[in-house]
């Protein structure tokens, strides 16, 4: 009853020419029929090139990797909502693990950024993830809940059901240290569980993306969970095959 979707964080990696030919050779290994949503996150200055690659494409929609909070004003190096939208974003991934580890992003500040990303008609992939001293510490439940809460605090619940939550462990991510389907769908009914407590039944339509060394060689086994309804694929994404193969795992 989810619609999977299957997002590449490209991170800061491509050119203008290299964005372009991933999307030429991604398009016909991924059809408009795909019965399933995909999404490339290019860096920021690939946006115009990508978008332009996508233009006969609409089942296929363009993201950011992060935004500002603010609308405007004294910001350097920062990016709007308004900027991203009139880019043609449809998603911004905020709150990724890299954000929050090496440039301080605290959960107040992704709560803002979801809200953003909400006022200006996009959907926001909210990210969430331990890392493996809290996994080993057992404190994984408390990580989730606390960071999904907070991240959350400012959520727009009438739009509650255009949310997409990525679980991404933060030992995985990188690492080729996949989580187990097993840990990955209890992570993910967590998450939903959450979700119903505080939202009710539009939880059930919420979809949660598992992240962390996604290959094609195990997209099919954690898509195969009940609460896993896509990936959000960092260095496998940067292929158009392998990216291709994992939405198909996928769809
Ligand atoms: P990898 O797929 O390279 O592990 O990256 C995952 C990730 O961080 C996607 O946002």
């Amino acid at each position: 009853m989810r619609r999977p979707i299957v997002a590449a964080n490209w991170k800061m990696h491509k050119t203008q020419d290299e964005a372009s030919r991933f999307v030429r050779e991604l398009l016909p290994r991924v059809g408009a029929e795909v019965a399933a949503d995909v999404v490339i996150a290019p860096p920021f200055p690939l946006l115009p090139a990508v978008a332009r690659a996508l233009a006969d494409a609409p089942h296929v929609s363009l993201a950011a990797q992060n935004v500002h909070s603010e609308a405007s004003g004294a910001f350097t190096g920062e990016v709007s909502c308004a900027m991203l939208a009139d880019a043609g974003c449809r998603y911004v991934i905020v709150g990724h693990s890299e954000r929050r580890a090496l440039f301080g992003e605290s959960d107040a500040f992704v709560a803002r950024k979801v809200a953003a990303v909400q006022r200006a008609g996009m959907r926001p992939i909210l990210c969430v993830g331990e890392t493996l001293e809290q996994r080993e510490a057992g404190q994984t439940e408390a990580v989730l809940t606390t960071q999904l809460a907070g991240s959350l605090a400012d959520l727009d619940e009438a739009r509650a059901a255009e949310l997409v939550i990525a679980y991404e462990p933060v030992w995985a991510i990188g690492t080729g240290r996949t989580a187990t389907s097993e840990l990955a769908q209890t992570a993910h009914a967590l998450l939903r569980a959450q979700l119903r407590a505080r939202l009710g039944a539009v939880a059930e339509a919420i979809r949660l993306q598992y992240g962390g060394s996604v290959r094609p060689e195990n997209a099919k086994t954690l898509l195969g969970e009940p609460d896993i309804d896509g990936a959000l694929v960092g260095g496998a994404s940067l292929d158009p095959e392998s990216f291709a193969a994992i939405v198909h795992a996928a769809a």
